[in-house]
């Protein structure tokens, strides 16, 4: 494949060990952490539907709803406040998965998995109970503050602990998770729909997945990786070796592991590192995956699916119903993704995907054109019509579900070197959130301005996140987590940062050593190497040098008092 494609595996390692059960039911358990994304992501737009939520919260909703027979449908259900209720979980994430950056590096994964489980319970028990629009907001923001560190900590303890050849299937299990969350809580709602209380038992119903999760992750041991990063060797080792089989050699695996592990302790701050140059590529996908992600308006149909078909003129149970199927085959599909993912490679399933999805996105914006004009009065809509629309819907939710679904929490969490892992997933989860948040709160004011245009806008996006894959994606199939970097290294547009010579070259720093020390731009600038092991340039240009010397103490995590 042209692009980035060609690029060949890491340094060809190849660690023994492939799936176990002890493995296989780790990840299963770990992965109920996307339930309870999943759940509330299906839930709330299912609740915001219901009239007796909406006389009781919002009552003017209410009453502009009620009031609106044969007006603009675009515009009919455009109201920010209701918009905020949805969306305030999301900024809460984004707040938490800062703090998930610390607790999942200093406590372990698992103990960041619990800690996300007990908010989101204690956020569906105060949602169940609300009184008021105060208890509402409260509520969600402790379901945003338990999903930010489920979904900080869930992927990256997946893809540590799976072996590398089963990596993607094994990750993909959260999405699977968040799928079957979204799916039962679009059943919740159909069926809660239609009681005095059934907007109470949708909202409470989310302590199950909770209870689920925090029981799961109670119950398991944490990543090799991460009881290494705190210094508990000897379980890391038994931990490897139950995972891997009780007969495989685990000794270079483990050996690589404790190296990687060295490394990183030398960083202090991966906050700050996190922006050298070498990372560049990392950093990059760590911000545009979750947000091209989301550009590709996938939350629209999760969110706003029995709003949106009641848009176009479904009635409310039959919109209900629609958002079922859209749920279902959000599921199904994930399941094809999680068994060629490490056959074809992410590449291809980005790609094949992402075709699909302009493909859909064009013919519903054409279709709901046709029939709405701009006016947004569609009269009578015949069946087929129906059909069409619904249709073109599910093999567009098919194709996001077997690629930009599940690559765009497994990508970021392989990718990461340890040293930044933490913080680095921190930032992909938060731009997720911020990304989630903004389409909540645009996507109704969007269309009652653009109308059908809308989905033609979010194909235009798809359309530019498949060539930055083509352009700038290295396939990570196959490639040992600890052995990433290599793909960089390789890839003809990446490896001008990461390689660490080009890479002080180009900064503009200063030519000399990179944080090893071991190897120089060009030769032209020999170092002398002081006695205190950092390399000094010879007493030229001396203010920036002295600037050098001082990144790459900084580097180094070497004090003053080492200098002298
Ligand atoms: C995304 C969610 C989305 C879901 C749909 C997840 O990967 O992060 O925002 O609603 O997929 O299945």
């Amino acid at each position: 494949m042209a692009g980035g494609g060609g690029v060949g595996p890491g340094n060809g390692k190849k660690y023994p060990g492939g799936m176990t059960c002890n493995v296989f039911w780790t990840c299963v358990i770990a992965g109920t952490g996307g339930l309870i994304f999943g759940y509330d992501l299906g839930i709330s737009g299912g609740v915001t539907s219901m009239p007796i939520f909406l006389e009781k919260f919002f009552p003017a909703v209410y009453r502009k709803e009620e009031g609106i027979t044969s007006t603009n449908q675009y515009c009919k259900f455009n109201s920010q406040i209701l918009t905020l209720f949805t969306s305030s979980l999301y900024l809460a994430a984004l707040v938490a998965c800062i703090f998930a950056s610390w607790t999942t590096r200093k406590w372990g994964r698992k103990k960041s998995m619990l800690l996300g489980g007990f908010l989101f319970l204690v956020g569906a028990i105060i949602n169940a109970a609300a009184q008021n629009v105060a208890m509402l907001i409260i509520g969600r923001v402790l379901l945003g503050f338990g999903i930010g560190f489920a979904n900080q900590s869930t992927p990256i303890y997946l893809s540590e602990t799976a072996p590398y050849k089963w990596r993607g299937a094994l990750n993909m299990i959260f999405q699977m998770a968040i799928t079957i969350g979204i799916l039962v809580a679009d059943v919740a709602n159909y069926f809660f729909a239609k009681l005095e209380w059934g907007w109470r038992l949708s909202l409470g119903c989310a302590a199950v997945p909770a209870l689920i999760f925090i029981i799961g992750s109670w119950s398991l041991p944490d990543t090799p990786n991460s009881l290494i990063e705190r210094g508990n060797h000897e379980e890391a080792r038994n931990r490897l070796q139950k995972f891997r089989g009780k007969h495989v050699d685990i000794e270079e695996e483990f050996n690589d592991l404790v190296s990687a592990c060295e490394e990183a302790k030398k960083i202090k701050s991966p906050w700050i590192n996190i922006f050298r140059r070498k990372y560049r590529p990392q950093l990059t996908f760590a911000v545009l995956l979750p947000a091209f992600q989301q550009l590709t308006g996938m939350n629209v149909y999760m969110f706003y699916a029995p709003v949106l078909f009641r848009t176009i003129g479904f009635g409310m149970s039959a919109s209900l119903m629609s958002a079922l199927i859209t749920g279902g085959v959000n599921a199904a599909s994930t399941v094809v993704s999680i068994a060629t993912v490490d056959k074809f490679g992410r590449r291809f399933l980005f790609l094949e995907g992402g075709i699909q999805m302009i493909i859909c996105q064009i013919i519903v914006s054409v279709a709901i054109g046709a029939r709405f004009g701009t006016s947004g009065n569609p009269g009578e809509l015949p069946r087929w019509y129906a059909i069409l629309v619904v249709s073109a819907i599910c093999v567009y939710v098919a194709g996001y579900a077997w690629s930009w679904g599940p690559l765009c929490w497994l990508v970021p969490s392989e990718i990461f070197p340890l040293e930044i892992r933490s913080a680095a997933q921190s930032i992909n989860v938060s731009v997720n959130m911020i990304f989630t948040f903004a389409i909540a709160q645009v996507f109704m004011y969007a269309l009652c301005h653009l109308k059908f245009g809308l989905f033609i806008v979010f194909a235009f996006f798809v359309v530019i996140m498949s060539i930055f894959i083509y352009k700038l994606f290295p396939e990570t199939k196959g490639i040992p987590i600890e052995e990433m970097s290599e793909i960089w290294k390789k890839h003809p547009y990446w490896k001008k940062f990461v390689t660490s010579e080009e890479s002080r070259k180009n900064d503009g720093e200063c030519g000399k050593s990179p944080a090893n020390g071991k190897s120089f731009t060009n030769g032209k600038d020999s170092p002398k190497v002081s006695t205190d092991g950092i390399d000094s340039l010879d007493g030229k240009d001396s203010v920036k040098d002295k600037d050098c010397e001082l990144e790459i103490r900084k580097v180094k995590n070497l004090d003053e008092k080492d200098l002298c």
